[in-house]
C-alpha cells in the first residue's frame, strides 16, 4: 500500500541558477549538492533536482504543477520574495486559501499555498460549486461538529434559499433561476411530512436532503 509521496525530482538545465532559486528564493534547505544535482528539504519533504541537456525550454501547457505548503504568517512575504525574483506568474488564484501561482527558472509550474485538503474539503461542503459532487470518506477530513439532524419547520425558508443559491452557482439565466425556484421551493408542510434532513458545520447549515 502506498503511504505517500516519497519525494519528487525535478531536471534543471542549470544547476547553480535552480540551487540558487530554491535555496534562496523559496528558502528550501540544501542537504547535499554534486556536480549532477542536489537534495534538499522543503519543510521535511525530500524535493530533489538533476541536471539534464534535455529540460523543457517552455512550460508545460498544461495544468500539471507542484505546491508547496507555507503558513498564512508567511504567505505575504514569501510572495513578494518569489515575484521580486522574477518569477513568471501562471495563474491567477480563484480557490479556497491563499495561492501564488509561479514558475521556476526551468519554467516548472509551481504554487505555493495556505490550507490543506482538509480545508479544502470543508469549503466545499460549505459552498459547493457544483451539486454534482460526490463525496467519498472524508471522515477524517471534516470537522467533528458537523451534525446531520431532522430539519425544523422555520427552516423552510432557509433551506429555499440555500437550494437556489446552489443553483444559481451555474450561470444560467435569472428567469429560468425564478422558475426554478418553484421547484427547489421547500415548504413547512414540507418539513412536516416528508423526512428532510439537513448538515450543520459548526452550527450553520451547509445542505439537506429532501
Ligand atoms: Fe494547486
Amino acid at each position: 500500500m502506498i503511504t505517500g509521496l516519497n519525494h519528487i525530482t525535478i531536471a534543471v538545465k542549470d544547476l547553480e541558477r535552480s540551487f540558487q532559486f530554491y535555496k534562496e528564493i523559496l528558502e528550501f534547505k540544501p542537504l547535499i549538492r554534486h556536480s549532477q544535482g542536489a537534495y534538499f528539504l522543503a519543510g521535511d519533504f525530500w524535493f530533489c533536482m538533476d541536471l539534464d541537456s534535455r529540460t523543457r525550454a517552455a512550460p508545460l501547457p498544461e495544468y500539471t504543477h507542484f505546491a508547496f505548503s507555507v503558513s498564512s504568517e508567511n504567505f505575504e512575504n514569501l510572495s513578494t520574495q518569489i515575484k521580486k525574483s522574477g518569477a513568471k506568474i501562471w495563474k491567477e488564484n480563484v480557490s479556497e486559501g491563499d495561492s501564488l501561482y509561479f514558475m521556476d527558472p526551468d519554467e516548472h509550474k509551481l504554487e505555493i499555498h495556505v490550507g490543506s485538503w482538509k480545508t479544502r474539503i470543508e469549503s466545499i461542503m460549505k459552498r459547493p460549486w457544483s451539486d454534482s459532487i460526490e463525496y467519498f470518506d472524508v471522515s477524517n477530513s471534516v470537522d467533528s461538529s458537523i451534525v446531520i439532524r431532522p430539519a425544523h419547520d422555520h427552516e423552510a425558508c432557509f433551506l429555499s434559499g440555500l437550494a437556489v443559491r446552489s443553483k444559481s452557482y451555474w450561470p444560467y439565466p435569472p428567469d429560468y433561476l425564478e422558475k426554478c425556484y418553484n421547484v427547489l421551493k421547500v415548504t413547512s408542510e414540507d418539513i412536516r411530512n416528508w423526512p428532510v434532513g439537513v448538515s450543520e458545520l459548526n452550527g450553520e447549515i451547509i445542505g439537506f436532503l429532501l
